[in-house]
């Protein structure tokens, strides 16, 4: 069943966040990381099938969906998890935050690699502990930005009050899927620290070209035994606002303790949730894989385009994630109170009419930069480019 992610779907009267911020309907949207695709048909279908059945009560559990993600984890990763080593959680920040508040103890640190998905940054203060970071560095060649893991800054992070690593992978906003040596390193590291690692894989099925998604707990048992791995369907499928996720925790002491803390929060996803997951994990594959291969044409475009045309402002290459990230530096401006600042003025303001985000909420060293959401249809896209292209060629 081919799906054409080129028809246009009015999203503006959809409850949808990315659109309805802005007054103005000209601005075209990249910013929130969902995409403007819809979710597979399956998904859609199994949905109205519990619809039609009318009564929604309490629903804490779903047993198949538990054995098909034993089964995923083992077909995709080589992972050996067990059916009780998931505990449900509405959502991944909903997650990570519940991981620090079981297991970090007042005044001590967890440490995040930036620039970073912004809601990293509160999750220890969230919780009585503090925010540490180790910047990622970057190399420029050709306009193209590529990231690094720098072992050097990443260790001298560390302080005897470092508890935790909230780490990201594939990681937001700079599309960096770790590699093996880099995560066997980043994981010695910690158990060398006993950190406890806390690994947000929410993006993990969404790569480009050949590069494979590893699951750090997947690497040895020590580390399996020290990492909550946090998952959804939700950016995958584009069903991020039915709020359903899990964790995998396969140290039984540590599942307890979150398990309880999750249930006492009160905290369970929701039927249909729950059924857009399976739906999603059985029967998606096939939407997955031609979603993909749009979205790295999109890539392939954004790349191409701003080498061209604003070579001023070199640009990542994302390697998984659907999130560009633009040192937009040359052009920048200072926040405006506008939108709650979370938009580059100078592309939202100006006769662009293109929200991208602004980069300092991604941490110090993403002042300046921009991410950009290529989750869209081409020619929206085409012309939020043009668009770019236009005010920074004007300015
Ligand atoms: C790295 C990362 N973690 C978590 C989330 C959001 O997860 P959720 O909506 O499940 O809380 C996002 C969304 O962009 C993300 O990029």
């Amino acid at each position: 069943m081919p799906y054409n992610f080129d028809q246009p779907i009015d999203r503006r009267n959809s409850d949808s966040v990315k659109y309805t911020i802005f007054d103005d309907p000209s601005i075209i949207p990249l910013w929130v990381a969902d995409t403007d695709f819809i979710s597979p048909t399956p998904v859609i279908e199994a949905m109205q099938a519990r619809i039609q059945h009318g009564v929604f009560g309490y629903n804490f559990d779903n047993v198949p969906l538990r054995e098909l993600l034993v089964k995923r984890m083992a077909d995709l990763y080589n992972w050996h998890i067990s059916p009780d080593d998931i505990v449900w959680v509405p959502g991944v920040v909903t997650g990570f935050n519940m991981a620090i508040r079981a297991f970090g103890r007042m005044g001590e640190e967890v440490l995040i690699q930036t620039p970073v998905y912004p809601p990293f940054f509160p999750a220890a203060p969230n919780n009585g502990l503090f925010t540490k970071t180790a910047p990622l560095t970057h190399t420029e060649k050709d306009g193209v930005i590529t990231y690094q893991f720098d072992e050097e800054v990443f260790r001298s992070a560390i302080t005897p009050k470092t508890s935790t690593l909230l780490f990201c992978n594939p990681h937001n906003p700079v599309g960096k899927v770790w590699t093996e040596s880099e995560l066997r390193r980043i994981g010695e590291i910690a158990l060398e620290n006993d950190l406890l690692i806390i690994s947000d894989e929410i993006h993990c099925d969404l790569l480009f070209d050949n590069h494979r998604h590893i699951p750090m707990a997947s690497l040895s048992p020590e580390l399996a035994q020290n990492t909550i791995t946090l998952m959804a369907p939700s950016k995958t499928f584009n069903i991020a606002g039915l709020c359903a996720s899990f964790a995998i925790i396969q140290n039984p002491k540590v599942r307890a303790r979150y398990a309880e803390m999750v249930g006492n929060a009160g905290l369970h996803v929701n039927i249909l949730g729950l059924v857009a997951m399976h739906a999603a994990y059985e029967h998606g594959a096939e939407w997955l894989h031609e979603v993909l291969a749009y979205m790295q044409a999109n890539r392939d475009l954004a790349t191409a385009f701003v080498r061209q045309y604003m070579p001023e402002l070199p640009i990542t290459h994302p390697e998984g994630t659907y999130l560009s990230w633009m040192d937009a530096r040359a052009v920048s401006l200072p926040p405006n109170g506008q939108y709650m600042d979370m938009f580059e003025p100078f592309f939202v303001d100006k006769a662009a009419k293109v929200a991208v985000n602004r980069g300092g909420a991604f941490g110090a060293d993403g002042t300046g930069f921009v991410r950009i959401n290529l989750g869209t249809r081409r020619d929206l896209l085409q012309e939020a480019l043009e668009r770019m292209r236009s005010a920074v060629a004007d300015r």
